[in-house]
């Protein structure tokens, strides 16, 4: 799909469909609906008069062949309260024109511009709305797939703005939004497709399209370097374990000394080994790598973008499957830290393979980490599917994570991580048990992190059941949502 900058008056747009943004509280009367209002000849009016339309977020509606308007379709779309109006509303509301303008059969759509926010920012975050919105997660539907693809998306402006800015934004966004819809391919597959292997053949040949320098270290490589932490998990499966890790090339020269490590959980099926899950719903645990997967993400974007901060990507890539070679509970292993390690419960898997990532991180040179895994039911109790946890020790860049959300739209919530919670995994047998009693497990998990992550500053966060959507929205499908890619690389940019 393209996507164009147009400046110019609504009314001569073009298109198959032109979208216009209507706030909450606005009355036809309303300055700017005004003059729409009397272009179509009342039809704001009259829609907003009998209740039709309400300028909800997300709520749209069409009407065919509006007068005064060159466009074939006017498309309403409610655009919340004004003030609470953010970068990140304005990116869900493409989303929704992209989605609507495509379940309308258009093939081109103008979306008008009617927020105040920095030109080349607002085009970054909108275009990302449009390709988000438009990602399917019918990846291996072989029939009903006749939607007629949208072709052209036009940000459209009646006020004059430098027209390069706008187009580094449109440059930008398009980046960001290939790279979202990337990760969530990625979780979208069935882990029988996604194995570790794969996952690092994924990441390899994507790291060739965009300039990003992928290496895999194999199963014989980490028997070697002694991540046994890791080797633990992925025991029990026919599937070898990976460890993925990416480097922008031409950083490492630049900007001595700081350099953040992003460690995303790359557990390819989650069935919790020895200690098996229930049935109901294993199924999605073929989307516990999502935090591998975002890490990725991220880093495909930020190979582009080129950001001064240096950063690689570590993926520890696993299958936690139960078979007679699987690790059991009660088990000890030594972890690349040199840590020993009681493995209690086989399904607290995530935090082994985090913990020699981390390790492994902190031997390569990194002064920051920050890790993203689907790694508790704890959190998804605590915070429901609205928000991800954040724990860690490096406030500052808690801090600037949270203000960050209001332009990537990914909530984040700090808990807490006071010493007295490490009291749940002390072990009588090794350094440190993998997990703690029934009370504040998303706490303590991440408190067996923290002792992987010794002093480099860390930060924590929990996106289980962020990753997947099953309810679909106005702005995009089922599915894979890709969660952490923009969180990640807001905070490098
Ligand atoms: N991958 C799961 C966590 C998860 C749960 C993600 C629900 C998405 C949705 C993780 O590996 C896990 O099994 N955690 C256990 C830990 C427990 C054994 C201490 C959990 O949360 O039940
Ligand atoms: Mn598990
Ligand atoms: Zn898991």
């Amino acid at each position: 799909m393209q996507i164009e900058f147009q400046s110019g008056n609504y009314s001569d747009a073009v298109c198959d469909m032109l979208a216009f943004p209507v706030f909450a509280g606005e009355t036809p009367q309303s300055r700017s609906l005004l003059l729409l209002d009397k272009t179509t000849r009342g039809i704001l009016s009259t829609l907003l008069s009998s209740g039709e339309f309400k300028a909800d977020l997300h709520h749209t509606c069409v009407i065919h062949r509006p007068a005064g308007l060159k466009a074939s379709r006017l498309l309403l779309v409610g655009a919340g309260l004004q003030p609470a109006f953010d970068l990140a509303a304005l990116r869900q509301i493409a989303g929704t024109v992209a989605r609507a303008a495509r379940s309308s059969g258009c093939r081109t759509v103008a979306l008008f511009r009617r927020s105040s926010h920095p030109p080349p920012e607002a085009a970054r975050v909108a275009t990302e709305g449009a390709l988000y919105g438009l990602y399917d997660s019918d990846l291996y539907k072989t029939r009903d797939k006749e939607k007629t693809p949208l072709e052209k998306f036009v940000l459209l402006s009646r006020e004059r703005i430098d027209r390069s800015e706008v187009m580094e934004g449109i440059r930008r966004g398009t980046i960001i939004g290939e790279a979202t819809n990337f990760a969530r391919s990625l979780v979208d597959e069935p882990a029988n497709i996604l194995t570790p292997t794969e996952f690092a053949e994924r990441a390899w040949s994507m790291g060739q399209k965009v300039g990003l320098e992928v290496e895999t270290l194999d199963q014989e490589q980490l028997e070697k370097l002694g991540m046994n932490a890791l080797l633990a998990v992925s025991r029990g499966s026919e599937q070898p374990p990976k460890l993925i890790v990416m480097r922008i090339p031409g950083q490492e020269k630049k900007t001595k000394g700081e350099m953040y490590a992003f460690v995303g959980k790359g557990v390819t099926f989650d069935s919790g080994g020895i200690s098996i899950k229930p049935a109901e719903r294993m199924e999605e645990m073929k989307a516990d790598m999502a935090g591998g997967a975002a890490v990725l993400g991220a880093m495909v974007a930020l190979a582009q973008l080129r950001p001064r901060q240096r950063v690689m990507g570590l993926i520890p890539a696993v299958e936690n499957l139960p078979s007679g070679r699987a690790t059991r509970p009660g088990d000890v292993v030594k972890s690349l830290s040199g840590k020993t390690v009681e493995i209690i419960n086989t399904d607290a898997e995530g935090r082994l393979i985090l913990a020699d990532a981390l390790t492994y991180a902190r031997n390569l040179g990194a002064t920051g980490l920050v890790d993203v895994a689907t790694l508790t039911g704890a959190i998804v109790v605590a915070l429901g599917m609205v928000r991800a946890g954040m724990m860690g020790t490096d406030e500052k860049t808690m801090e600037r994570l949270k203000r960050n959300s209001s332009i990537t739209g990914e909530r984040l919530w700090q808990l807490p991580l006071d010493d007295e919670y490490r009291k749940q995994i002390r072990s009588e047998i090794a350094d440190i048990k993998n997990v703690g009693n029934r009370w504040g497990g998303a706490i303590t998990a991440a408190k067996f992190l923290q002792e992987f992550a010794e002093n480099t500053p860390w930060v924590h966060l929990d996106i289980a059941a962020m990753d997947l959507d099953s309810d679909g929205r106005p702005y995009a499908s089922k599915g894979a949502t890709g969660f952490g890619v923009r969180t990640l690389v807001q905070l490098m940019l």
